[in-house]
């Protein structure tokens, strides 16, 4: 007798990407790119509970899932807090009957270096960024387990690869995010839970692109300079990549953290200097009067 080889998910390709029947809670979703989670899951057939701490934007998001025909409810949840994030799980449990998929999307940090920093402000960073992640995913997993299965994404930056001025708690906590999200998927692929992170790049909203053009013309061709497609990205570029990660055309993925930045971050620190000195040349106007430009 031979054993039956287990088979990935069938359908065509439209289907596996279909959420129809799942329940998915997404922290930080009255805006921005949890926002955009959320309306890309609800629009692919999944109930979506909006969790965050900005009520009206949070009910926002859920009327505007609603008004395009889906399916979502909005549920205050402080991720620095271990009894709201207990309850947002519980809450999604009870209110659909089931939990399939968690986004830890929330957001907070306080900029400095260790030496500013206060250790009260290191303290809620971390909450926000990573702690929340544990007690996320601590809450979420057994609920999963009870409907075999579930998928976690975990929302990680380029900053969890690369270092800038005085971003020490949320680059600690990004690259901490990405072993985090291995480890995860290490422990509960026998459940059939998978676990991944997205690495975003840059994503502000459109509005704020065509704000920042009025005033300054050449600010598209800057913020693209050291990018290989031309292209500022949105929310929405992230959002279709947590889709993608969360349905069963990925089935067999799990512990891997998917960066999405236009190919920013993948070329030389020369390359990108390179680049950045033939536009400078092309733009003298841009080089402040403290920097010179040697022949
Ligand atoms: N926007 C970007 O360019 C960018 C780039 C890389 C990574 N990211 C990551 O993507 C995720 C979302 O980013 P964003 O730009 O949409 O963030 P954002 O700051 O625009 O929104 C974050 C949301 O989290 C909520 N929030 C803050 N503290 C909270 C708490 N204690 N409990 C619950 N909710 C809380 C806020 O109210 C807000 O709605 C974050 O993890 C961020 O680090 C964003």
């Amino acid at each position: 007798m031979s054993a039956t080889m287990p088979q990935p998910p069938s359908g065509d390709l439209g289907s596996l990407l279909r959420l129809d029947g799942k329940v998915a809670v997404v922290t930080g979703a009255a805006q921005r790119i949890g926002r955009e989670i959320s309306r890309a899951f609800a629009g692919q057939g999944a109930a979506v509970v909006v969790t965050d701490i900005q009520d009206e934007r949070g009910q926002a998001t859920v009327e505007e899932i609603r008004a395009a025909g889906g399916e979502a409810i909005y549920r205050r949840a402080d991720v620095s807090q271990s009894g709201d994030i207990a309850d947002m799980v519980r809450f999604a449990a009870d209110r659909y009957g089931r939990l399939d998929i968690l986004v830890n999307n929330a957001h907070w940090e306080k900029v400095g270096n260790v030496v500013e920093l206060d250790e009260e402000d290191w303290d809620r960073s971390f909450d926000v960024l990573l702690k929340a992640l544990y007690l996320g995913c601590k809450y979420a997993i057994p609920e999963m387990r009870t409907v075999g299965g579930g998928v976690i994404i975990n929302i990680s930056s380029v900053h969890a690869y690369h270092v800038s001025d005085r971003y020490v708690t949320y680059q600690a906590a990004k690259a901490a995010v990405v072993h985090f999200t291995r480890q995860v998927a290490w422990d509960f692929g026998p459940d059939n839970i998978r676990c991944n992170c997205v690495c975003p790049g840059a994503v502000p909203l459109p509005s704020e692109v065509t704000e920042h053009s009025a005033r300054d013309p050449l600010f598209v061709e800057e913020q693209t300079l050291l990018k290989a497609i031309k292209r500022i990205g949105q929310p929405a570029d992230i959002a279709r990549a947590a889709l993608f990660l969360v349905s069963d055309l990925s089935s067999w993925i799990t512990g891997q953290a998917l960066t999405v930045d236009g190919g920013e971050f993948m070329t030389f620190p020369s390359t990108g200097a390179q680049r950045t000195r033939r536009f400078l040349e092309a733009h003298p106007e841009r080089v402040s009067p403290s920097y010179r430009l040697t022949p």
